[in-house]
């Protein structure tokens, strides 16, 4: 088989990333992969998670044990809480189904498969084909992709006035086949950092509703957008009050700061307006979901798990988690502001005032595949879709930075 193997392209995140840590200049400045960076540029473990991972690593009941097929169930429930709000009517009414996943991607995998191998709507016997929006993240094609989805684009991104191109989103949206899966980016929107304003997501959960389309939301930023959890959640637990069938692919990997222990959660939910036995519909969907999960990953990781499950279950510790997410949200917006500030004061061309607009982890400067490469020349790494994540800028680097984009967009 080797001699037929061709070679795969390089991730277009990583291998940035890679080459970054290659490089041994002092003036490297790392903006690839969505992680977070405290002030000095160093990798910033959250307190509230070295409080409960020694917690954890105390508690004579850890052991190294497998867990259940779906995972930790303390966990599960206090995931799905999160995302969906303590008071939701879908959990009161036990109509979701949650299963721990190996992070967001996990998560995406599982519900790909299931939607793969279960949704047949308008009775085509095929897989349905997935919208995904223009652009999205790049890790979506290829995980929708393995589960043998065919994949279709919204618009999204106005990349003449750097901004949501919802006339075209909507019109996209409205014009898929009826009962279409709709990925949706549930907050600060990777790449592009744009999201719809809550009235705009009134707008297309209301086509989305009328064309009985499903959805299915990427959950990977839950409060990065405006440093809250609530906030940041609003257009899934909009959705899931209109009563959607849909399912929700959770990350902690970038809100607990925990991204190498691979936490995550699949969510399922059932709609009230299905005329049929809730439970039993979960049955079936959850123990389908658990037999897909079994063949991909046995079991899911418990150490990650266990030290999210205390922060999320005992009171102190979420308040602290909340207190640790203002600091990363509030850091990012002060980034961006000085990021601003000084390619005005040097009088870069063009305008900058998008790169305070976006929100979230990331800013889709707008700097061509060109200009990255010269960028990269200067040591400076970032995907060559233009997309830097803010939180490796601080004030220390951010002269050198605003320096070579200067440079680089008057070239
Ligand atoms: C990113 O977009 O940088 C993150 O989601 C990390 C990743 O896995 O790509």
């Amino acid at each position: 088989i080797s001699d037929t193997v061709p070679e795969a392209p390089q991730d277009p995140l990583f291998s940035v990333t890679s080459a970054f840590y290659d490089d041994p200049s002092d003036k490297k400045i790392d903006l690839s992969i969505g992680a977070y960076r405290d002030g000095k540029g160093k990798v910033w473990v959250l307190p509230v998670v070295k409080k409960a991972a020694a917690l954890v690593a105390l508690d004579p009941e850890y052991t190294h044990e497998y867990l259940p097929i779906t995972g930790l169930v303390e966990f599960t429930d206090a995931a799905r809480k999160v995302c969906l709000g303590a008071e939701s009517g879908a959990i009161k009414e036990r109509r979701v189904t949650s299963l721990q996943t190996v992070s967001g991607t996990g998560a995406l995998h599982l519900g790909a498969l299931f939607l793969s191998k279960f949704y047949r709507p308008n009775g085509i016997d095929k897989p349905p084909t997935i919208y995904v929006s223009s652009p999205t993240w790049s890790n979506h094609p290829q995980i929708l992709g393995l589960a043998h989805l065919p994949i279709a684009t919204y618009r999204y991104f106005d990349a003449a006035n750097r901004s949501l191109d919802f006339a075209g989103m909507l019109a996209d949206i409205a014009s898929a086949p009826p009962k279409s899966v709709i990925l949706l980016h549930a907050c600060a929107h990777n790449p592009t950092g744009i999201d719809p304003s809550p009235a705009q997501w009134k707008q297309l959960a209301s086509v989305m509703a009328e064309r009985h389309h499903f959805a299915f939301f990427d959950s990977a930023y839950q409060g990065f957008a405006s440093g809250s959890l609530d906030r940041d959640a609003a257009a899934i637990r909009l959705f899931a009050s209109y009563g959607f069938e849909m399912c929700i692919a959770q990350s902690f990997a970038k809100n607990c700061g925990i991204y190498g222990q691979r936490v995550g959660c699949f969510h399922f939910i059932t709609s009230p307006a299905l005329d049929a036995d809730v439970q039993d519909t979960l049955t079936r969907v959850g123990s389908q979901l658990a037999l897909l999960q079994r063949a991909c990953i046995s079991n899911p990781p418990v150490y990650g798990a266990r030290v999210v499950s205390l922060i999320l279950n005992t009171p102190e510790l979420f308040d602290e988690w909340a207190e640790d997410l203002r600091v990363m949200s509030g850091r990012i917006l002060h980034m961006r502001q000085q990021l601003r500030i000084r390619l005005e004061q040097l009088g870069t061309p063009g305008s900058w005032q998008h790169i305070t607009d976006q929100i979230g982890m990331f800013s889709f400067t707008g700097l061509t595949e060109e200009q990255c490469l010269l960028m990269q020349r200067a040591h400076i790494y970032m995907p060559l879709n233009g997309r830097i994540s803010m939180a490796g800028l601080n004030l220390e680097n951010l002269e050198y930075f605003v320096r070579a984009m200067d440079r680089v967009v008057r070239e």
